[in-house]
């Protein structure tokens, strides 16, 4: 794994950035692996900034997203279609028809669930896949565990991560219990990941990420044993990080 600390978030968000758009110039119709959460929301503000610099074209990308809530429709304000289109899709020249994330209100989660993972194979692959970290570990909504699912599957959320992403909900009862999310081995079929860490809040799980041997208790470790990830964490998210 390459490790690149930044000073603070925005150097994270433009570091992450010039990924993508080394990615996207090389190869005009990449398959984007695409993350939500708080911390890449400033890497797609950052995307969106070189659009409109004409740095970056969007035309001919196909984009995957990670997840989605079961039992939020898309235009939910807390779904997760909702938020890639508020955040990148509305801002840029990408055709939405080329932009997938998984149907949490499908009437057969399971069928959903296998017909996405085909979609990813018949695209051919990611090229780039984008990833945050929970503080627990989980990465994409695949939660520690005493095994992992590998492909895109249904999954219950922990409470920790209900907790965590009790923020965006106007209480914490409206957080959904259950999540569509693709599979460790989903994520593995990318060719390149990039992982990002922000804020103290992941310090404690970006030092453990570093001890861990690979275990499914922490899902983000096997990324150990992918031959092509870079991980960009800002000082905070580092501060444990070289500490024995
Ligand atoms: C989001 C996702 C999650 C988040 C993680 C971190 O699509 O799959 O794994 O990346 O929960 O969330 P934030 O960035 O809000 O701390």
């Amino acid at each position: 794994m390459k490790i690149i600390i930044t000073k603070n978030y925005d150097e994270m968000s433009s570091v992450a950035a010039d990924l993508v758009e080394k990615c996207i110039n090389k190869k005009p119709n990449a398959i984007l692996g695409l993350a939500t959460g708080s911390t890449p929301i400033g890497l797609y503000k950052e995307l969106i900034k070189r659009h409109n610099d004409n740095k970056i074209s969007f035309k001919d990308i196909t984009s995957v997203n990670l997840d989605e809530y079961i039992g939020l429709p898309g235009d939910h304000d807390q779904s997760y279609r909702y938020f890639m289109n508020e955040n990148l899709f509305n801002h840029v020249d990408i055709d939405k028809t080329k932009t997938f994330v998984p149907n949490g209100k499908a009437e057969d989660l399971n069928e959903e669930a296998k017909n996405y993972e085909k979609n990813i194979d018949d695209l051919g692959g990611i090229d780039l896949q984008i990833l945050g970290i929970g503080t627990n570990g989980h990465v994409g909504f695949n939660e520690p565990s005493s095994k992992l699912e590998l492909y895109t599957h249904i999954e219950d959320l922990t409470e920790s991560t209900i907790h965590a992403n009790s923020r965006f909900f106007d209480s914490i009862d409206d957080v959904p219990t259950t999540a569509i999310s693709m599979g460790i081995g989903s994520i593995f079929k990318a060719k390149e990941i990039i992982l990002l860490a922000s804020g103290e809040n992941k310090a404690k799980i970006m030092q453990t990420l570093k001890d861990t041997l690979v275990t499914p208790l922490i899902p983000a470790s096997f990324l150990k044993l992918h031959p092509n990830v870079t991980i960009i964490m800002d000082e905070d998210a580092a501060s444990l990080y070289n500490q024995e």
